[in-house]
């Protein structure tokens, strides 16, 4: 039987590796994005259908997700990755930015779920990816509200999880380290304030630290093939880490002030 997946932020990075992976593995594909009229070269190939998502805007999702059951007639996963990366000292960063920050890599994907839910749970079956991030379980300085719409997809999931484990859907969490896409450039938005020079030196060091670090990285095929372990693996797994440096064990095991100590030196050198 044909399985289809839904992606969400299709148009550049994970999102478009995973798409190429699934059609690759067979998969009817739903590649949703913001503009698929600039998706040429996913348009050219077979089993890849785009269509028009904007995570801010409910009629979008409501009107992409109705033509991916009328043109497939079922939807066996959906991927939440559409998602950017608000930086920068936090007294910077304006309400609008604030708010756009949660509107999108929060508010948007909860409002893909809501739209999908219903349907998987009248399957009595799918999988829901959420990307969140090393972030959503380390925050990292001069990242706060990065890190808190990642924190706050983390939670969203864990409990999710529970709560639609009798219907047969399961929800995976991935958290990536980083992974070179155009998050480094133009996904990555930096809060800035002319009159906050006061933050100028060290905000500088972690941004070349770590901007250096997403230009060292691999690419993001190695988050569309753990995203495809945890849509395929059949387990109640919930977290999948990619290029987490060990991050996760190390916050896990290590006493919180050690820990915020190895922070402070590796980020704020
Ligand atoms: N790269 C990393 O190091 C890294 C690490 C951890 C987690 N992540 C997460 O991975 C996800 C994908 O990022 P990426 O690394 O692949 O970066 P990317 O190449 O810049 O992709 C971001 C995608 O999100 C889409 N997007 C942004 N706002 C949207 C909206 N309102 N509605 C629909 N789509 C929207 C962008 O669409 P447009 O083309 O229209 O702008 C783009 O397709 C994000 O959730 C990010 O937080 C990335």
């Amino acid at each position: 039987m044909e399985r289809v997946v839904l992606i969400t932020g299709a148009s550049s990075g994970i999102g478009k590796e995973t798409a190429k992976l699934f059609q690759a593995k067979n998969w009817k594909v739903a590649a949703t994005m913001r503009s698929p009229e600039n998706a040429e070269d996913l348009k050219r190939i077979a089993d890849i259908e785009c269509f028009r998502l904007d995570v801010t805007d409910p009629a979008s999702i409501r009107d992409s997700v109705s033509s991916v059951i009328d043109k497939f007639g079922r939807l066996d996963a959906v991927v939440n990755n559409a998602g950017y990366g608000l930086i920068g000292p936090f007294e910077a960063a304006s309400e609008e930015q604030i708010r756009r920050q949660f509107e999108t890599n929060v508010f948007g994907l909860m409002a893909v779920c809501r739209e999908v839910i219903p349907i998987l749970r009248n399957q009595k079956r799918g999988v829901i990816v959420n990307v969140s991030s090393i972030s959503g379980l380390a925050a990292l300085p001069f990242s706060s509200l990065y890190a808190a719409s990642k924190f706050a997809v983390e939670g969203f999931s864990e409990s999710l999880a529970y709560e639609l484990e009798p219907f047969g859907i399961r929800v995976k969490i991935i958290e990536p380290g980083p992974i070179k896409t155009d998050f480094y450039s133009r996904s990555e938005e930096i809060a800035k304030d002319e009159n906050l020079h006061v933050y100028n030196e060290r905000f500088e060091k972690l941004l070349e630290f770590m901007n250096k670090g997403g230009e060292a990285a691999p690419d993001g095929s190695v988050v569309a093939e753990a995203i495809w372990n945890a849509v395929t693996d059949n387990s109640h797994r919930l977290r999948y880490g990619v290029n987490t440096k060990g991050m996760p064990a190390l916050k896990r095991l290590m006493p919180e002030f050690v820990f915020r100590a190895l922070t402070r030196k590796i980020f704020l050198k």
